[in-house]
């Protein structure tokens, strides 16, 4: 191959991987009840919103670094500590709903892989077993299954034009993959009690994800959203709807 062809053809390839601010804001705009061209919208914004963009400031969240998540359950207390979450990445968004009047978004996202890695310590029951400990854990959580409802609001920005912004959000997950942990000094190293812990809790992901996982799902759509509203005050109103 003629080797500008090459070159060209090389950077075609990178330009269409690498999503980009540019690449949002020349998206088609969407009539307000498209809701098939709202959810290629939110996608086409899926990696720059978790890559972020150096040239107007957003960081990447992947990885994010996170010193403190609180798991206050009512029968299981932990604390997380300066934890790396991974798997933003692995996130698609496969259906956004726009509710116009109602000012919502619902946003339907499968999660492939969420990887976390940390400090922990923890105290309570899990399902019906004692648990304590302190010490390093990671955990792996396979197709997490994610209905956000967010609220929508807009305001003018700078310029005079209109933009969106998403305030509080509702959600309901659902693990449909699998949990797959490793946590040391579990009851102080004992391991004829932190064996069977580990089997019955393996045995039980389901309900044990069930019972521990909305303040780290939590902090993962924290970030997300943050990172998506960082994102929103670059793209006008007016160049995602059409009136
Ligand atoms: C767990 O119990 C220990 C010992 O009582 C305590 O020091 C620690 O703060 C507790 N941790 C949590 C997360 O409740
Ligand atoms: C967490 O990380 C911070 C900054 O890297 C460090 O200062 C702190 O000691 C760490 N905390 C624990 C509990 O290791
Ligand atoms: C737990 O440890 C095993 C063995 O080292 C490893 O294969 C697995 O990936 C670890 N799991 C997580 C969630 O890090």
């Amino acid at each position: 191959m003629n080797k500008y062809l090459f070159l060209c053809t090389l950077c075609c390839f990178i330009m269409s991987v690498l999503s980009d601010l540019k690449t949002i804001l020349e998206h088609e705009l969407c009539s307000r009840k498209d809701n098939k061209c709202f959810t290629d919208f939110t996608r086409a914004m899926f990696d720059t919103l978790v890559k972020g963009d150096k040239e107007v400031g957003i960081e990447s969240i992947e990885p994010s670094f996170v010193e403190r998540i609180d798991g206050n359950m009512p029968v299981v207390k932990y604390v997380l500590r300066n934890s790396t979450l991974r798997g933003f990445d692995s996130c698609q968004f496969r259906k956004a709903t726009l509710l116009e009047e109602e000012q919502r978004l619902k946003l339907d996202i499968l999660c492939n892989k969420f990887h976390m890695c940390g400090l922990y310590e923890v105290n309570g029951t899990l399902i019906i077993v004692p648990v304590s400990g302190d010490g390093d854990y990671c955990i792996q959580a396979k197709k997490y299954k994610i209905l956000v409802d967010t609220k929508i609001s807009t305001y003018e920005g700078d310029d005079g034009k209109d933009y969106v912004k998403f305030d509080n959000y509702k959600y309901q997950a659902e693990l449909q993959g699998g949990l797959d942990f490793n946590l040391t000094n579990l009851f102080r190293g004992n391991k004829d009690l932190s064996d069977p812990f580990l089997r019955f809790a393996r045995g039980h992901w389901k309900m044990v994800a069930r019972q521990i996982q909305d303040p780290p799902i939590s902090t993962f759509l924290n970030l997300m959203i943050d990172n998506f509203n960082a994102l929103m005050k670059h793209v006008p109103l007016d160049s995602m709807v059409k009136d």
